[in-house]
Parts: structure tokens; C-alpha cells; sequence
């Protein structure tokens, strides 16, 4: 088309001016002041008005989706930082191509890998989760990301999720008391913690189309109580959708959104999507989508100047506003978010710097994985493994050496080191005799599909029956690993067995030598038909980048094992509630699924439907024993707003320091509504030395003992008789005792 000028130099002379009129018609930020008596809360928000106020549209719809794969935009004619995101719950991911999932290649951004959450769930120790997520938070400060992409809590429904060693385990009350430390010490320096995936994406199959179909009882009283705790009580900056629907509508831009996360629960902060979890501009404009991320996960779109301005959030939310179909009030409500985000973050000037790699960090990596590590059994005291001259000690199995922080998918990492079970126990023992050999091979790993193995099994095969026939001690180190249909994201595990010929090889081991320890790498339960072939079991997770030394301070006895399983171990697949109603419970048809066990998951299932777990909720053993005695509540008779005061004590009665983790569940007798027999409502990890006996309180509010009222659609404690359960284990109860609410 020819434009009417007589040459290119008036055509280019106008479009200055044009572009001067625009720029200088863009008001700047005024200047304000902090006024006499204002806080800094009240100072910001009259800052984020004023922001608002001089904004454009098109600055404010910029704000609300990527500009690349890990970041969004700010605005930088005034000044404000563009917001940088990085993965994940248990280190900060290596740094990610601009517009590719590719890595960047950069050498400077190794970091420590953190036990995966599962091992900080299992150590119940909420002083320790602050430390985690305090060092977690100075690592994603020092490689200047604004928002750290975890803790993830999604429930622990069944033992196929491929995700689940990212998460904080079955029990609604373990993961909301476990992940508000996290938070807060993720956020003391200026990072934004992101809880995720709101909400119910139990399983990795179908996750981007499955619609989960679950009551409201169940859905306000397992599933959102984590997501509920993050907002309340630990005060999360941002929080991310999920891929899955619920209901018929994607969770990362649903009415719950609104009504639950916003407005009855008052989240201020910023609502993110999964990366390719937006489908709808009107759905993520309406139903509280804040920044969507990855919809074009490639990034770099063809003819057009930008893929990501066709993203939902992009130029079809512009579009829409500017011709009278959505509000502007609905982005001036996310760049309010955001705004407030930036100002929490990068925009913080009180913010630390960060550090990287330190010390402090490798040993607060340490004390998780020791504190988390859950000794399932001992028989005849196999562990610990004293480390004596002339003992030769076998370690069979590829996960003796196979590095466990890559693969899993979007948590996977590049630690500055991850010291292999082998180095760990090479390292600690100096006089036994350590021979090894791989035992089995599994074959490499990548996102979306597994390699073959590339070993000869059967000579792998020989060879482990030759050394353990030579080995007064076998050490066992298996279970699953990162690779894909193992523990690891985008689709779940394909069988409940241990895979790669575990078990025969282990019966092969057993006919040669009897004194087998069995050390799990796994984020999940696993069957153990085998369970006889082995005199001693850890559950030893996955560690991270001092696993090898954490694992050697626990099998030489150098540390006393104090984990107890966050989920239970079914002894068969079918005894869990989700696989206990056919495929369409799980893993549904394909379109639907139902969560048909309803409230009842995990040991809610085991104890109302007297099926005997494996291993359960709640149970670990130590090298020491512990008494807990002298029990006793308060009072006989509550009312509403009292608080139950249990007072007990803990005596260490064995040969060694160590802790005792109390658990206290209460159950409503004879209720009008379906309850589970006990749920878990408190506990407190005790440390003791030998001979030591120890005082304690726990308290809980008789409003936890609420149920989720439907007929009302809101919470409702029942009146009458209630039990309150104390023990060590859910399913090992020293004592039970009545009390009325009135
Ligand atoms: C992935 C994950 C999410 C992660 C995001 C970015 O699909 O579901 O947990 O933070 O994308 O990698």
C-alpha cells in the first residue's frame, strides 16, 4: 500500500513526532510520600495506586503473561523489574533458555540439592522445614529469581503418582503444619514462595485434561487444607494453578479461584498458571488467572512479532477490554497482585542478598535427610552396621550410584555435587571392607521416555550373587528413580512392584546370604513381597546432595533414625482407597474420575476399613526405645472454643540418644455424619538422651475437630463424644481417652 508522502524522510520525521506525542503523553509515577502513621503496607499500596493510575493498558495487560520461558514483564519505562521465576520445591533449577526448555549452559548455576519433600514431610519436624526453606530461599535469592516454583501439596492419594516424592504425603494436618515454615523461610529473603498445584492433581496421568469429580467434604477437609494453611498462616506471595479440571472447569482459572482462594480465604497474592495450563482468555481474565505462563512453550511463534502476544493474557485480553467485553477492573486487579508482588520482592530494599552453596546449606541438607530417613525394620539389630575390621560389606544395586536430582521432570536439578549412597558409605567406612557391584541396570533416563538398559543383566545378575556369597553384610540399595512411569513428573508408575528385576535378584541374594539390609530409593510406596528376604529396611527417599553421607550417618549408626512415613505403604495395591473402586477412581476414564473413597484416604482408609497397611502412617523406628506414659487432656468437657491441653511424657528407655515423634488423633464417637475412625491433630518430635524423660504439651483448638458442613457449606463442630488417640505410629495407640464437647 503507498503511503501519501512525497519520501521516506517526512514518513520517518511523523512517526517521531507521533512517537514523542505518545511517550511524553505516558504519565510518570508521582511522587508520594509516607504519611504520618501509615504503615509500609498502607505506604505500598498507595505506591501500587499511583502506579496504576499512570499505567496504559497495554503496560497492564503485559504484566499478566511470560515474556519468556521463566520470566514476565515489568514495565520499564518506570522503572519497574520485570518478575523472574525458577523451579522448585527442593533446589533452584538450573537457569532455562529464554524460550526453550532447553538448558541455558550456564557454569555458574550450580546449587545444593535439597531432600525431595517427602523426606522433610517424614522428619515432622516444622523448626527444620524453616530452615529448609530459609536456605532454599537464599539460594533463589543469590541466582536472583522473584518466585521460587514450590513447595508442592498435592495429597498423597495413591502410590502411582509420579509426583509424589515432591509433595508432603497423605495427611491433610502433616502437610499444612510442615509447609508453613517452608514458606515463611523461603520468604524471609524477599523470594516468593508459589504453592502448588491448586488444585487436586493427585496423579501424573491425564494430568492435562482429567477432571477430578470430588464432594466438597473431601475437598475442603483433605485437599485444600495445605493450600489453605500456605495462605493463612504462611502468608505465600503466590500460589499456581494446576493442569487438571475439576468439575468440568481448568482449576488454573476456576470459580474456587475467586471464591475460595480470594475471597473467603483473603490470598493477596498472585495466582500463577502451570506452564501450558491457561485455555481460555475469558475463563483466565474472569476467574482469578494472574500471569499465565509456558501457553507457548516454545516461545518463539511464527509470523507473528512475539508468540507471546497471542498467549489468552495477551493481545486477546487487550482486544477484549478495549472493545467493552471484560472489564479493565479485572487486570487492574492482577496488576494490583503483581505490583504487590514486585514490591515484596525485587522492589523490597530490605532484602538479603542470598548465598549460594555454603556450608550452612549442605548440612541443613544433611540433618533433613537424616531426620527423615525412616527405619521400617530391624531385625536381629541388623542396623546399625558397626564398621569393623575384616567385615566386608556388599552394596548391590544401581541406586548406590545413580544420581537422583536429575530427571523427575520440572524439580530436576544441577547440584554443585550429590554425594552417591557408595561415596557416603566409602567415605564413613574406614575399616570394613566395601565391595560393590551394580546388581541391575535400569537404563538411562530422559522427560518422556526410558532408554533400555545397556548392560548384560544376566552377567550383572551373576556377578551381585558372587559378592554377596563373599559378604558377611549385603546392603541393598534400590527401589525407583527419576526416570519416566518411575518417580517422576508427566505420567505415573505403570506397576506397584519394584522394577528391573529387583525381587528376583534379591531372592537370588537371600539364597547366598541372609543378612540383607534393604535401603529404598523412592518417593513412594512400593510393594515388599520381599519383605522376609531382608532383616533390615531404611526408607531413605530421595536426598539430594548429601544423601551419601546422610545415609552413612544413619547405617553406621553415627545418627539415630527419627523418620516416620508421611503416607502409608499398602501391602497391595488394592487395599488403597483409590484403587479399592475400579479405574474410574483411578486412574478414571480418560475424561472424568471419581474421587470415590471421598475423605477417607490414606490411614483413614486402613483404620475405618480394619485393612492392615504394610507400613503405617506415622511409623519409624529408632536404634533407641522410647516409653510414652502418664497421659492425660485437661479436662473431661469442652466447649467450642476451648483448647484440648495433652500433657505426657516421653522417656527415652534404649542404649542411645534420640526422638520420639507423639502423635495425637482424635475421632468423633458415634457421628451423625461419615467420619474416618482418627485423624491425625497434633504431634511433637522429642529429642532425648539416653535414660532422659521429658514433659509435654500439645495443644489443638477444638475448632480443628470441625467437619465441612455441606448442608450449610461451611464448617461445623459436632457436639457429643469424641476420642482422642496417643501413640507413636497410627496404628500403634498407647492410650485412648473420652472426652465430651458440649
Ligand atoms: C511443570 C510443573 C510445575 C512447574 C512448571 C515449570 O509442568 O507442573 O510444577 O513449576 O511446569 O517448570
Amino acid at each position: 500500500m503507498r503511503l501519501p508522502f512525497k519520501n521516506n524522510s517526512s514518513l520517518l520525521t511523523l512517526i517521531l513526532c507521533l512517537h514523542f506525542l505518545l511517550v511524553s503523553g505516558q504519565k510518570k509515577i508521582p511522587q508520594i510520600k509516607l504519611e504520618k502513621g501509615q504503615t509500609s503496607t498502607e505506604f505500598i499500596e498507595a505506591k501500587i495506586d499511583s502506579i496504576i493510575a499512570v499505567l496504559t493498558l497495554e503496560e497492564k495487560v503485559a504484566l499478566t503473561h511470560a515474556q519468556s520461558k521463566f520470566s514476565a514483564k515489568g514495565v520499564a519505562r518506570l522503572g519497574i523489574p520485570e518478575v523472574w521465576m525458577s523451579d522448585g520445591p527442593h533446589g533452584v533449577r538450573e537457569e532455562i533458555s529464554w524460550d526453550a526448555w532447553s538448558e541455558a549452559g550456564w557454569t555458574n548455576d550450580a546449587i545444593t540439592a535439597f531432600p525431595a519433600l517427602t523426606c522433610l514431610a517424614a522428619s515432622f519436624n516444622p523448626k527444620l522445614s524453616r530452615d529448609y526453606g530459609f536456605s532454599l530461599g537464599e539460594e533463589a535469592r543469590y541466582r536472583e529469581k522473584d518466585i521460587l516454583l514450590g513447595p508442592g501439596v498435592n495429597i498423597y492419594r495413591t502410590p502411582m503418582n509420579g509426583r509424589n516424592f515432591e509433595y508432603l504425603g497423605e495427611d491433610p494436618f502433616l502437610a499444612s503444619t510442615m509447609v508453613v515454615p517452608y514458606i515463611k523461610g523461603v520468604q524471609e529473603n524477599g523470594v516468593a514462595a508459589c504453592v502448588k498445584h491448586f488444585a487436586l492433581n493427585n496423579q501424573e496421568h491425564w494430568r492435562d485434561k482429567i477432571n477430578v469429580e470430588v464432594s466438597d467434604r473431601a475437598l475442603y477437609e483433605i485437599y485444600l487444607p495445605a493450600f489453605k494453611a500456605a495462605v493463612q498462616k504462611g502468608n505465600v506471595w503466590s500460589l499456581m494453578g494446576a493442569y487438571n479440571k475439576f468439575r468440568g472447569q481448568y482449576t488454573t482459572h476456576h470459580k474456587i479461584l475467586n471464591k475460595i482462594l480470594k475471597n473467603d480465604w483473603g490470598f493477596d497474592g498472585v495466582v500463577i498458571s502451570d506452564w501450558g495450563s491457561g485455555h481460555s482468555t475469558k475463563e483466565a481474565a474472569l476467574y482469578g488467572l494472574d500471569i499465565e505462563m509456558g501457553t507457548g512453550t516454545d516461545g518463539l511463534g511464527t509470523g507473528a512479532d512475539n508468540h507471546y502476544e497471542y498467549y489468552y493474557l495477551a493481545k486477546p485480553f487487550l482486544k477484549a477490554i478495549k472493545n467493552g467485553e471484560l472489564s479493565e477492573d479485572l487486570v487492574d486487579d492482577k496488576v494490583r497482585r503483581i505490583l504487590r508482588l514486585i514490591y515484596r520482592t525485587s522492589l523490597n530494599s530490605n532484602r538479603a542478598l542470598g548465598k549460594l552453596n555454603t556450608k550452612e546449606h549442605h548440612e541443613v541438607a544433611r540433618k533433613v535427610a537424616t531426620d527423615g530417613i525412616v527405619l521400617l525394620k530391624n531385625e536381629d539389630n541388623f542396623f546399625p552396621v558397626k564398621d569393623k575390621k575384616g567385615l566386608k560389606i556388599a552394596v548391590i544395586g544401581e541406586n548406590a550410584t545413580r544420581d537422583m536430582t536429575r530427571g523427575g521432570g520440572s524439580s530436576q536439578l544441577k547440584p554443585l555435587f550429590e554425594i552417591s549412597p557408595l561415596e557416603g558409605l566409602k567415605t564413613r567406612y574406614k575399616n570394613a571392607a566395601i565391595i560393590h557391584t551394580m546388581g541391575y541396570e535400569s537404563g538411562a533416563s530422559a522427560y518422556d521416555k526410558t532408554l533400555p538398559a545397556t548392560l548384560n543383566q544376566d552377567s550383572l545378575y551373576v556377578k551381585a550373587i558372587e559378592v554377596a556369597k563373599k559378604a558377611d553384610v549385603v546392603l541393598f540399595i534400590g527401589g525407583l528413580n527419576k526416570s519416566y512411569h518411575q518417580d517422576s513428573e508427566g505420567d505415573d508408575r505403570e506397576v506397584f512392584a519394584l522394577p528391573y528385576g529387583q525381587e528376583k535378584l534379591l531372592n537370588g541374594i537371600n539364597e547366598v546370604n541372609k543378612n540383607v539390609g534393604f535401603l529404598l530409593v523412592t518417593g513412594n510406596a512400593v510393594a515388599m513381597p520381599w519383605i522376609s528376604k531382608t532383616k533390615g529396611i531404611l526408607q531413605t527417599w530421595y536426598l539430594g546432595s548429601m544423601a551419601g553421607h546422610a545415609i552413612a550417618d544413619i547405617v553406621s549408626g553415627d545418627a539415630n533414625p527419627s523418620g516416620k512415613l508421611p503416607f502409608s505403604f499398602p501391602k497391595k495395591l488394592t487395599d488403597n482407597a483409590a484403587h479399592s473402586f475400579g479405574e474410574v477412581s483411578y486412574p478414571g476414564d480418560g475424561v472424568n474420575q471419581y474421587y470415590k473413597e471421598d475423605i477417607l484416604v490414606g490411614y483413614r482408609w486402613f483404620d475405618t476399613k480394619e485393612i492392615a497397611p504394610q507400613f503405617a502412617f506415622g511409623y519409624g523406628l529408632s536404634y533407641s526405645d522410647f516409653k510414652i506414659s502418664n497421659i492425660k487432656i485437661d479436662q473431661k468437657k469442652y466447649r467450642i472454643n476451648d483448647k484440648i491441653k495433652v500433657t505426657l511424657d516421653v522417656s527415652n528407655i534404649g542404649s542411645r540418644p534420640g526422638s520420639e515423634v507423639v502423635q495425637v488423633y482424635i475421632g468423633k464417637h458415634k457421628s451423625k455424619v461419615k467420619r474416618a475412625l482418627k485423624e491425625l491433630k497434633g504431634f511433637s518430635k522429642v529429642y532425648l538422651d539416653k535414660g532422659d524423660k521429658k514433659n509435654t504439651t500439645i495443644t489443638i483448638d477444638v475448632s480443628q475437630l470441625a467437619y465441612y458442613n455441606t448442608k450449610i457449606s461451611d464448617w461445623s463442630v459436632e457436639k457429643g463424644t469424641y476420642y482422642l488417640y496417643v501413640g507413636n505410629a497410627s496404628n500403634n495407640i498407647v492410650k485412648k481417652i473420652k472426652f465430651v464437647l458440649f
